[in-house]
């Protein structure tokens, strides 16, 4: 018997080998390009009103075209560099292309010319940005320093690593000869994203190895030639593709630091689609290794993807940005001329949640900059079954900021009303019979966001509602939102938790309603602020 179990002892679990050189279609399957079927960029590009309606003012997106992935993030000199997934030539994804665009404080970008081409290489998928300060890769001139770009070229066959070099302060890139720098021989090998490693003193790449469900850890000590250091997974969601690893160590509030590793991962995610998942664990310069067997997700609705960190912050500040969409349906919404926004920038810490776990908290970085006078609106207490409403300014982007604590639940409730009985709901309305609802249920502790009710995109994918966990036993809540034409993002529990969600309301939304359902509520603040349009494009308004 004892041998019979030491044989069945499970040993090293080796991966499943992926059919990785037998299939025919694209590299990323999971979505398919329609721009590159014949024809598709011949059309040429449609305005419609739909473009201006739903077109952020303080969400960064293409002026034309399709946007996806941030690219290249990095602070460099005073200046925010944003590159992007673009196909600058139709609203669809497909002939990718590093669109670019500059910013001093992250919130007002300016457009900048292609900073990468699609080549007879292939397209330029999504990759990052280093300074090399030391010019460790040589490929400057003696004693300078220079922005270099590692990302992936793709064609159907294959993905390998490039690197690319700017002289120009990162307004262009330059492929250098002797690409690429990193070649598997895959064809579902992608996505690296770069740093320092002080204490190992070496650059460390983190890359996808999509279908494979893995991330690989290489090193470098010039950025041209790549050592392969550990694989990390399956691990959490399976997925179809595991893509745009990110690994960066971010500050614990109250003290200390931990690693963390992003994981997008699509299509499978538990809201459908894309989604990030991410590890909390320790970096040796050569292995990750999770603290323990939970993964986070980045967010509880479906539309935040593709998640980037800043390269070369300030001080400890992890920053990032994320795609604001999804593959199920981000070719097919009803914009005509443009599709793609990005997150605003959010500043990530780590923080011990009311029970203990660490957990990544999001805030949107600096955006007190762009309030405008606050919309007077006054609701200190709303009694069971009452509302109080507002009469919303068009046009613009705005901030809620609110916290409110649910009543006791009341005795002798009718069987089953426990769930009915204690929601508090923030409701942006029209009078055409469309809502928007941000809701928490104080007896259940969970939040909701139900997009349902607006009219302007049906689309079997494009699911209405959202729901996550909050404190546990606790009726008390706080949420910071900001509602951008098609774009909401929901900030909870001190950031805790946080839903992205496009929206696509067929007639503007002219209210705000706060409502208390059969039991009463206490507001402990509440703000609501026009912010400054600081996109250059044609809005609403
Ligand atoms: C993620 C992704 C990446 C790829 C890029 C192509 O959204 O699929 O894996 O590099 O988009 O645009």
């Amino acid at each position: 018997m004892g041998a019979t179990l030491a044989q069945a002892a499970p040993g090293p679990v080796a991966a499943p080998k992926a059919p990785e050189g037998e299939r025919k279609a694209e590299p990323n399957a999971s979505h398919p390009s329609p721009a590159d079927q014949p024809g598709a960029t011949a059309h040429p590009v449609i305005r419609t009103q739909s473009d201006a309606f739903y077109r952020p003012t303080v969400h960064f997106s293409p002026e034309s075209g399709f946007m996806n992935d941030p690219n290249g993030l990095i602070f460099d000199n005073g200046v925010f560099h944003l590159y992007y997934q673009f196909d600058p030539f139709s609203p669809y994804a497909g002939h990718v292309h590093w669109g670019h665009a500059t910013s001093p404080d992250l919130l007002v970008w300016q457009d900048q010319p292609i900073a990468l081409n699609e080549t007879k290489d292939g397209e330029a998928f999504t990759g990052c940005a280093v300074l090399d300060v030391r010019n460790s890769s040589g490929l400057f001139p003696e004693g300078k320093s220079g922005l270099v770009a590692l990302y992936t070229r793709a064609t159907p066959k294959k993905q390998t690593q490039f690197l690319a070099i700017s002289e120009d302060d990162g307004q262009s890139f330059r492929d250098i000869p002797h690409n690429p720098v990193l070649d598997i021989g895959s064809n579902s090998f992608r996505d690296p994203k770069v740093f320092f490693h002080i204490p190992t003193g070496q650059w460390v790449m983190v890359v996808a190895k999509a279908r494979l469900h893995q991330i690989a850890f290489y090193a470098s000590i010039d950025l041209q030639h790549w050592v392969h250091l550990s694989d990390f997974g399956p691990s959490g969601l399976f997925g179809v593709d595991y893509e745009c690893p990110n690994l960066i160590e971010i500050p614990v509030e109250g003290g200390g630091s931990r690693w963390v590793l992003f994981i997008s991962v699509n299509p499978g995610g538990p809201t459908g689609g894309s989604i990030t998942q991410y590890f909390v664990g320790s970096f040796d310069g050569s292995h990750f290794t999770p603290d323990d067997t939970v993964i986070g997700l980045t967010d509880f609705a479906k539309d935040a993807y593709a998640l980037q960190v800043y390269e070369n912050m300030p001080g400890t500040q992890a920053v990032s940005i994320a795609w604001l969409g999804n593959w199920q349906y981000c070719q097919e919404l009803p914009t005509q001329s443009w599709r793609g926004c990005m997150t605003l920038p959010r500043l990530m810490t780590l923080r011990h949640d009311s029970s203990g776990w660490l957990r990544l908290a999001q805030a949107p970085r600096g955006l007190e900059t762009l309030r405008e006078a606050p919309v007077s609106f006054t609701c200190r207490r709303l009694a069971a079954g009452a509302s109080a409403s507002v009469q919303l300014p068009l046009g613009a982007a705005l901030e809620l900021t609110l916290s409110a604590t649910v009543d006791q639940m009341p005795p002798n409730l009718p069987l089953g009303d426990k769930g009915r009985t204690g929601r508090f709901v923030i409701v942006f309305g029209n009078d055409m019979g469309e809502s928007l609802t941000i809701g928490f249920d104080a007896f259940s502790g969970q939040l909701w966001i139900d997009r349902a009710d607006l009219n302007g995109f049906k689309q079997p994918f494009f699911t209405g509602q959202f729901s996550t966990p909050l404190n546990p036993d606790d009726r008390h809540f706080d949420i910071r939102l900001v509602l951008d034409a098609c774009t909401l993002e929901v900030f909870a529990n001190g950031g805790l938790s946080v839903g992205t969600a496009l929206l696509f309301p067929a007639n503007p939304l002219t209210f705000l309603k706060l409502e208390a359902t059969g039991t009463g509520a206490s507001i402990e603040t509440l703000g609501l602020y026009r912010l400054k349009k600081v996109m250059p494009r044609q809005t609403a308004l």
